[in-house]
C-alpha cells in the first residue's frame, strides 16, 4: 500500500543536496508535514482541471460556467460536513485557514458577547494562532486570558483543567486537538463536557488533528471546530470554521463586501443567511476545489489505515531515538494517543545545527520553537528539532534518519 501512496505524490520523488563532494544528491526525506504537508496527484489535477474547465465566478453568474463553478464550491461544503460530521451544510464556513478562522470567532465573540472583566481559558500547549487572537483582543477590552499548565511530561491533566475552570469560571476555552510540538492527542471530548458544565463557549483547534484522526463534531459536541487545507494534503489557502448554527447565526461577520449581503441601501445593510453570511469576496474556488480532492483522498486511504500506519511509524521512530545518546524527547514517548510528531533536543548541540546536518542528508525537519513558545519555555531551554511524519513516509526514511542522527551525534562528539 506504501508505495501506491507515495507514488500519488510527484515532489516525494524530488533529489537533493546534489553536491558531489557530499555524496551527490539525496532523496528527499520529507519530516516537515506539521507545518505543511505535500499534495496528491487528485488535487493537483483538481485545481488544474477547475482553472482548465470550469473557472468562473461562484454564485454570481447565470450561465452554465458559473453555474459548474459554483456547483464545484458548493459540492465540497457538502463534503466537509461529512468529514467532520456536522449536523448542517450551512454549519461550515470557508476561510482562509486555521489562523483566519479562529481570528474570525475571536473578534466576533469580543464584539458581542464578552465584556471587560471577562476570562478566555486557554492550555500552555496551544499554538501562536490560538494565543495571540485573544491576547491582542483581552488588551483592546480588558478581557483576562488564562493558561492550564501542563504536566512534566507535556500533558493536560483533565483534572488540573476542571480546577482551572473552576477557578476562574472562564467564558470561552480554546484547546487544540493535538500539540503541533508534542504529538499528544488531548482528551477534549471530557474538557468540551467539563467547560460546558460552567456554560463556556469551546473552540477547537484542529489544524494538526484532521490529517490523522477521525473527526466527529456532533459527538464531540463542540462549538467551534477549525482547521487548514494544506496541513491535510491540501491547498493553502483554504480553511475551515464549522461553528454550532445558533452561534454562527449570532457571530457578527467578520469580512465586509460582496456576496455576504442580503441588501445594501445607503442607510443600512443587512446580511445574507449563513454560510454566505461569513464568506464575503471572491473566494478561493480552484483551493476549495483542491481540499475537496484531499478530502477524498484521505477518505480513500481510510483513517483505520491511517492511524495503523502511523503507530507503526511512531513505534519505530521512539525506538530509534532512544538510542541515541544526549537526546531528550519533549513530551511522552508513547506510541498511543498521540500522532507521529516527535520533538527533541540533543545535549551540547543547538536544534538549528541538528537540522541544517539533517538537510544535508536529504532530510527536511523544522528547528525552533514551533510557533509554540509558552510549551518550550516549559520544555526545552531554547529550540528544538521537530520531525513530523504523514501518511506516506516509511520505517526506512526513519532508519535514514536515525543513522544521520548518530552521525552528527557522532560528529559533535568525537
Ligand atoms: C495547532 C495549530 N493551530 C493553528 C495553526 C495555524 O494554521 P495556519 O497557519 O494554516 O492558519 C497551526 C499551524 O502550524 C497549528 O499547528
Amino acid at each position: 500500500m506504501m508505495n501506491s501512496i507515495r507514488n500519488q505524490f510527484p515532489i516525494l520523488k524530488t533529489r537533493v543536496r546534489s553536491l558531489p563532494r557530499r555524496g551527490g544528491a539525496k532523496s528527499l526525506v520529507y519530516f516537515d508535514n506539521a507545518a505543511t504537508t505535500q499534495k496528491p496527484e487528485i488535487v493537483l489535477r483538481a485545481m488544474d482541471k477547475f482553472y482548465r474547465s470550469k473557472n468562473a465566478p461562484v454564485h454570481r453568474g447565470v450561465y452554465t460556467l458559473a453555474e459548474a463553478a459554483t456547483a464545484a464550491y458548493e459540492n465540497v461544503r457538502d463534503q466537509v460536513r461529512d468529514f467532520i460530521h456536522a449536523a448542517h451544510r450551512e454549519e461550515i464556513i470557508f476561510t482562509a485557514g486555521a489562523t483566519a478562522s479562529i481570528n474570525a470567532v475571536v473578534a466576533g465573540y469580543v464584539e458581542t458577547s464578552l465584556h471587560r472583566g471577562d476570562h478566555i481559558l486557554l492550555t500552555d500547549m496551544e499554538h501562536h494562532a490560538m494565543i495571540v487572537p485573544w491576547q491582542a483582543a483581552a488588551e483592546r477590552k480588558g478581557l483576562e486570558v488564562d493558561f492550564v499548565p501542563l504536566t512534566s511530561d507535556g500533558r493536560v491533566d483533565i483534572g488540573v483543567f476542571k480546577k482551572a475552570l473552576a477557578k476562574y469560571r472562564p467564558k470561552f476555552v480554546g484547546i487544540t486537538h493535538v500539540s503541533n510540538v508534542l504529538g499528544t492527542v488531548n482528551p477534549v471530548r471530557e474538557m468540551i463536557a467539563a467547560a460546558h458544565k460552567i456554560g463556556a463557549i469551546v473552540l477547537i483547534d484542529a489544524a494538526q488533528s484532521a490529517a490523522h484522526l477521525p473527526i466527529d463534531v456532533q459527538k464531540l459536541s463542540c462549538d467551534f471546530l477549525v482547521f487548514s487545507g494544506h496541513k491535510l494534503y491540501g491547498p493553502t489557502g483554504v480553511g475551515v470554521l464549522y461553528g454550532r448554527k445558533e452561534l454562527l447565526e449570532r457571530l457578527p461577520p467578520f469580512i465586509f463586501g460582496g456576496h455576504m449581503i442580503e441588501e445594501v441601501t445607503r442607510e443600512k445593510t443587512t446580511y445574507a443567511p449563513l454560510p454566505a453570511k461569513f464568506e464575503g469576496g471572491t473566494q478561493p474556488v480552484a483551493e476549495v476545489v483542491g481540499l475537496g480532492a484531499a478530502i477524498s483522498f484521505v477518505q480513500g486511504v481510510g483513517f483505520n489505515a491511517i492511524q495503523k500506519h502511523e503507530c507503526e511509524l511512531s513505534a519505530h521512530m521512539l525506538k530509534g531515538l532512544k538510542v541515541i545518546s544526549g537526546l531528550t524527547l519533549l513530551g511522552p514517548a508513547t506510541t498511543q494517543g498521540r500522532i507521529p510528531v516527535f520533538s527533541f533536543t540533543i545535549s551540547g548541540i543547538h536544534s538549528h545545527d541538528v537540522a541544517t546536518l539533517l538537510d544535508r542528508e536529504g532530510i527536511a525537519v523544522r528547528a525552533g520553537h514551533h510557533c509554540a513558545q509558552i510549551l518550550h519555555s516549559n520544555l526545552s531551554p531554547d529550540a528544538s528539532v521537530r520531525m513530523s511524519l504523514g501518511v506516506y513516509n516509511t520505517v526506512g526514511e526513519i532508519d535514514r534518519t536515525i543513522a544521520a542522527l548518530h552521525k552528527i551525534q557522532e560528529k559533535f562528539y568525537a
